[in-house]
């Protein structure tokens, strides 16, 4: 597996600990930045991330900025794109098992190293069991293909 990861400049310390994670763990990623502390919009991270796995370059993505917030709200514009923003374990694991999500989402401000590593663990783990979850993900790809472009 391959893990698009990317951050803002909330979470680069965060994000380095997750690649430490995920290299112990003989897992490769392709990193997407931000590398300082110096402010960015995490909106172009999310969507540097969004746009790999889309293209199928990353099987899976990784995003981290202060909440997790930001980045999950950019991430899910994207159609195709399944993010989710977690803060413990067992909704990281049921968003694999259940949602199929496809980005994982954390806050550097919100959780330590520690836990943010068990939850991309348990994320990195868990497979989606399809059966009943598909039907509900079809329909979600069903409301996505249905937008219609907002008017300008
Ligand atoms: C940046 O200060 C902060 O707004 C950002 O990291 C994130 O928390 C947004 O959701």
């Amino acid at each position: 597996m391959k893990i698009a990861i990317a951050c803002d400049h909330a979470a680069v310390d965060l994000k380095e600990a997750i690649k430490a994670y995920l290299d112990s763990r003989l897992i490769e990623y392709i990193d997407f930045g931000t590398n300082g502390t110096e402010s960015v919009d995490y909106p172009h991270y999310a969507e540097k991330v969004a746009k790999a796995v889309l293209a199928g370059d990353c099987e899976r993505g990784i995003l981290i900025c202060g909440t997790g917030i930001g980045m999950s709200i950019s991430a899910n514009k994207f159609a195709g794109i399944r993010a989710v923003a977690c803060s413990e374990p067992y909704s990281a694991i049921l968003s694999r098992r259940h949602n199929n999500s496809n980005v994982l989402c954390f806050g550097a401000r919100v959780v330590g190293a520690g836990l943010a590593t068990l939850i991309t663990e348990g994320w990195i783990n868990a497979a989606y069991e399809g059966g009943r979850h598909q039907r509900r993900l079809d329909i979600i790809t069903r409301i996505e293909t249905q937008q219609l472009p907002h008017e300008q």
